[in-house]
């Protein structure tokens, strides 16, 4: 297939692009770079040995978007979102408008130019605070926060949009804890300044950017008292959403959690990632952290079933591959160490 990847320079749909590239689609990367990265967009060209065309573009800009999709696509995939929570409660508006007023955009320009096929990226997220776990997609949804609530709402306009027009298909991805990175080192998560995610957290006090983790909250109900998530390998998102594509040819709309089935605690990640490493991570246990819920993990048989797909790579390999990638880039893309060859056409917004 034809697939436009809005957000396809950020961490999740660089990682995507070169899976959907091997597995013999064609993509056209639609992104601001608000969060993004021109060097992740060379990392694909240059991982995937094909010529891929970059877009620079807001999904709110509906000329913008229907001049690209008018080309021709079979799908599109939409990663294009803000995401950090703690942001989202300063910046409610800022997040609805570029969340959500850029989704209805997105429909919009998809219905006027005949792209019928959509795959999002949604989060665990929306269940908040689970009454069990795992948890599966017939669990309540209980947004507590602007991002979340953006999550929830952009799932609710798809949904909407399916059942209004049987044409159109859509598959709403649930992430849960996304680590780790490409096995070459080349791509990985850019946190942009210092991340909010335990993982690449956990990276940069290995590699010494950071003095200490502050672990948030020992006293939860979990075996060592410190929050448990999923965490899932980016790789395994990335072939979820090969998957995904083929889904879409069987129409109508599918909301899928995608996790490993198995939570690990802050303690674990830090033991692990000082394993792979070899270097010491160390940590403070400090108050809980505002919003936090003690444990998180998925259901992901209905993923499994509906896709035939399953996460391969365990903790250990998503440490591997996120300390790899930290060692390669102390500062994110900014140092990367592999010379980067841009054409740019300014006119035209094409690189
Ligand atoms: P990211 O910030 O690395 O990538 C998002 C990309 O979208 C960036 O390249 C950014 O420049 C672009 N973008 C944002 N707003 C845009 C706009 N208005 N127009 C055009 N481009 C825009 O984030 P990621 O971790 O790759 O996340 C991808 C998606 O997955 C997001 O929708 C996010 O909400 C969702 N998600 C992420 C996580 C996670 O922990 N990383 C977990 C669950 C869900
Ligand atoms: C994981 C665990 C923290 C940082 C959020 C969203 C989720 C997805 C990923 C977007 C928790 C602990 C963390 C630190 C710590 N994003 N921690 N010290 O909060 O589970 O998930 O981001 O959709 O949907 O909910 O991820 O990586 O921030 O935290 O102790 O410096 O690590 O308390 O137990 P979280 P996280």
């Amino acid at each position: 297939m034809k697939v436009l990847v809005c957000g396809g320079a950020g961490y999740i749909g660089s990682h995507t692009c070169v899976a959907l590239i091997e597995q013999g689609h064609e993509v056209v990367i639609y992104d601001n770079l608000c969060h993004g990265s021109i060097s992740a967009v060379d990392h694909i060209r240059q991982l995937s040995g094909a010529s891929v065309r970059f877009v620079e573009g807001d999904i709110r800009d509906r000329e913008s978007l229907e001049a690209v999709l008018a080309t021709g696509f079979d799908a599109v995939m939409h990663f294009a979102a803000l995401k950090i929570m703690s942001e989202s409660c300063r910046f409610p508006l800022l997040y609805f408008d570029n969340n959500v007023a850029g989704t209805i955009t997105l429909l919009q320009a998809m219905q006027s130019t005949g792209v019928q096929r959509l795959v999002f990226s949604s989060s665990a997220a929306v269940y908040g605070d689970p009454d069990v776990v795992p948890i599966n997609e017939d669990a309540p949804l209980r947004a507590c926060n602007p991002y979340s609530h953006s999550k929830l709402v952009m799932e609710q306009l798809i949904e909407e949009v399916c059942d209004a027009r049987p044409s159109f298909s859509a598959t709403i991805l649930r992430y849960f804890n996304p680590a780790g990175a490409h096995p070459s080192g080349l791509m990985g998560e850019d946190p942009c300044g210092v991340p909010t995610n335990l993982m690449p957290y956990v990276a940069q006090v290995a590699a010494g950017l950071q003095e200490r983790l502050h672990v948030f909250g020992g006293d939860y109900p979990t075996r060592d008292g410190t929050g448990v998530r999923d965490y899932i390998h980016v790789m395994d998102l990335a072939d979820a959403h090969a998957k995904a594509l083929e889904l879409l040819r069987r129409g109508g709309c599918h909301v899928l959690n995608l996790g490993t089935g198995r939570g690990y605690s802050v303690l674990e990640v830090v033991e692990a990632f000082e394993h792979v490493s070899g270097c010491r991570v160390p940590y403070e246990i400090v108050d809980r952290r505002p919003g936090d819920v003690a444990e998180v993990w998925a259901d992901p048989s209905r993923a499994e079933h509906a896709l035939g797909w399953r996460a391969q790579h365990d903790l250990v390999r998503m440490c591997a591959d996120a300390w790899r990638w930290q060692s390669m880039h102390p500062h994110g893309y900014q140092s990367a160490q592999v010379i980067e060859l841009r054409q740019v056409v300014p006119s035209t917004g094409l690189r």
